[in-house]
């Protein structure tokens, strides 16, 4: 793959938020004997070589709840073959046993392909109970089960990932049109941790269009809405304390990430739909030094956030308004409730929700409960309790 360097960096603390870089080219060939990795000074050549390098370290999570099966079928076929696949799923079990459609549809899919995959129901009562017994409850609801939401499934990804040994684990949606899009996902991924120079890296995907269809056809959008007004918050925070305006965020809802797991170990998660924005806010609150923080590496080395245009238009299901509406609330309650954000930037996102509808007067957005990070959990021990999980399935 062949792709820019950041232009443009805004750092806040220890943290590096990179401006967006584009892909001028999917694959760059391999090594042998070509020219070296910086063709110039602004364009960086990262070669078949060191993307399946990455490739074979990287777990990629797929949540999905209750998705159509053909969505899931193109998503998997598109996962590069060295990843491991890990498959979250909160689909329903009744009346029909969606889950075991999926795990149908995945080890038919891998007795041809022969890749390594898991699969994980999160409401599985013996998952619950290996959390229990490793001591890991943030993500219980008050009847000691995991949750529902997505940022639950991507923390049990994590864990897994963590589990099977991987180094870096990447999110991709199951409700993806396009599988080209989803292999692009990864070797974007890829390419940004081969040009980290942290171990605590992030990598986001810009999508360059959001095709909708319109009475005249399709229309290649270039914002969604609900992202459009997260990014413009998570940039007033960031404004807020650098003192210039910025508009270096462009990836605040991205579901399609990648992180190393030394960085995702140690960050905090926000339920549901507030997961992604959040990442973002928990690195500022962790890591921007404007809170003392235990993790004296980190600050050391540096954490860096990147973003990455592709060339792939990304093409998902439409949820509806309904759904636009939770994302927004959450997106911003996530901002809301931080405890770095200015009151400034607290009244305009009241004044703001309520204008648009989305809360009522004298309403605040919901504070969503907070995942902590998972460092803490013993690899090994949860290793050995898993098997409790009844739905926990190892495809090969
Ligand atoms: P959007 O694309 O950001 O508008 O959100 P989606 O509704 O498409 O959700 C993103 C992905 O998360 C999809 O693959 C969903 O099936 C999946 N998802 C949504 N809720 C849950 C959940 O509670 N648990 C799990 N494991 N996955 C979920
Ligand atoms: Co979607």
């Amino acid at each position: 793959m062949k792709l820019d360097l950041p232009r443009y960096t805004e750092r806040f603390g220890a943290t590096s938020l990179h401006g967006v870089q584009r892909v001028f080219e999917l694959d760059s060939g391999f090594d042998d004997g070509r020219e070296g990795r910086s063709i110039s000074e602004t364009i960086r050549r990262v070669s078949n070589e060191e993307i399946s390098e990455i490739e074979r370290r990287m777990a990629i999570v797929i949540p999905i709840k209750g998705e159509r099966l053909k969505l899931l079928e193109g998503v998997l076929s598109g996962v590069p073959h060295d990843c491991l696949t890990i498959i979250i799923s909160n689909s329903p079990r009744q009346p029909v046993d969606r889950y075991k459609l999926e795990r149908d549809a995945l080890e038919q899919f891998n007795r041809f392909v022969g890749r390594n995959a898991l699969i994980l129901h999160q409401s599985d009562p013996g998952l619950s109970d290996a959390l229990r017994e490793v001591g890991y409850t943030g993500l219980f609801d008050q009847n000691g089960v995991v949750r529902s939401g997505k940022a639950e499934g991507m923390v049990i990804g994590m864990l897994l990932a963590k589990m099977a040994g991987k180094e870096y684990v990447g999110f991709i949606d199951a409700d993806n049109y396009v599988p080209g899009a989803v292999n692009e996902y990864v070797k974007i991924f890829a390419s940004g941790i081969a040009m980290s120079k942290s171990p605590y890296t992030m990598v986001r995907i810009s999508w360059i269009y959001k095709p909708k269809m319109s009475e005249t056809g399709l229309y290649f959008s270039k914002w969604g809405r609900v992202s459009e007004t997260t990014n413009q918050y998570l940039n007033s925070l960031i404004s807020y304390y650098t003192g210039f305006e910025t508009e270096v965020m462009r990836t605040g809802n991205s579901g399609e990430h990648c992180m190393s797991i030394r960085l995702a170990e140690l960050l905090s998660y926000s339920s549901g739909y507030s997961i992604e924005p959040y990442e973002v806010v928990n690195i500022l609150e962790e890591f921007g030094g404007i809170i003392p923080t235990v993790h004296q590496d980190v600050m050391d080395k540096g954490v860096e956030v990147m973003q990455v245009e592709t060339r792939n238009p990304h093409f998902h299901e439409d949820k509806g308004d309904d759904h636009l509406r939770e994302m927004t609330v959450a997106s911003l309650g996530c901002i809301y409730h931080s405890k770095i954000c200015p009151p400034k930037l607290r009244e305009k996102i009241l004044e703001d929700l309520r204008n648009k509808g989305m809360l009522a007067q004298g309403e605040e957005p919901q504070e969503m409960p907070k995942i902590t990070p998972f460092n803490v959990v013993d690899m090994r021990h949860l290793a050995r309790v898993l098997t409790k999980a009844t739905s926990f399935a190892h495809t090969e």
